[in-house]
């Protein structure tokens, strides 16, 4: 079996470090995160957002460089939060389109906004019942060269619904709120972390991130 190489990881998130740890470990890739501030999230998608980041870590590092751009997808919501999902409490928005309508920067630490967030989001579908809950989580993971090219894209997505109430203490951003499909209706915060990472978008991502790598054997 040839060796994989050793990934650098640009993402400024405790809560996906610990995942990508676990992850990237079970799957035999080295890796080391990097730490450079973030850049800006400018472009309309995931997509977009995950190539740029993944791009200005890699000529950050010199190295081969993953970097991910991820979100709650709400289709009763417009698709909200989707690609504003980390900053959707200091956002103005309309739920009927899912466009933003304006954003300011509260300038909260991480964990508060995630608060901020998880509050908004029940505020918004408090009215909703049944399928109009149905939610997933959806992540690009994207690979770069050294010199910033971009080699890979790999998307993951995972299906559930959202609860009226938090349940459980682990994991971070909605997971409390998230019931998988895939984890029997308990929340990503209340199952084991690798139950989680088992089943989730960044999993399915990372499979296939490490696929492209097996058949392109010549990148390092
Ligand atoms: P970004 O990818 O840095 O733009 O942040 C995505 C935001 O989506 C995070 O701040 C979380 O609020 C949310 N998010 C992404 N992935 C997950 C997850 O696996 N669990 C819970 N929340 C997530």
């Amino acid at each position: 079996m040839t060796s994989l190489p050793r990934l650098h990881l640009g993402t400024g998130n405790p809560g996906k470090l610990r995942e990508y740890q676990a992850i990237l470990g079970e799957l035999g890739h080295e890796f080391l995160p990097l730490s450079a501030p973030e850049p800006e999230e400018t472009a309309p998608d995931l997509d977009g957002n995950a190539r740029l980041k993944a791009s200005f870590y890699a000529r950050h590092a010199g190295a081969l460089t993953l970097a991910e751009d991820a979100g709650l997808v709400v289709p009763s919501l417009g698709g909200l939060p989707g690609v504003i999902s980390a900053r959707f409490s200091d956002c103005e928005v309309d739920t009927s389109t899912g466009r933003v309508l304006s954003y300011r920067a509260s300038g909260r630490p991480r964990e508060a906004l995630d608060e901020a967030n998880r509050h908004r989001l029940l505020q918004l579908l408090s009215a909703h019942e049944g399928d109009a809950r149905r939610a997933s989580f959806q992540v690009v993971i994207a690979l770069a060269a050294p010199d910033g090219a971009i080699l890979f894209t790999a998307r993951g997505e995972a299906h559930g619904r959202i609860l009226r109430e938090p349940r459980g203490l682990g994991g971070f951003g909605y997971d409390a709120l998230f019931s998988g499909d895939e984890t029997d209706g308990l929340t990503f915060a209340e199952v084991d972390p690798a139950r989680k990472n088992a089943v989730s978008h960044r999993r399915k991502a990372l499979e296939l991130i490490r696929r492209w790598m097996r058949e392109h054997p010549q990148v390092r």
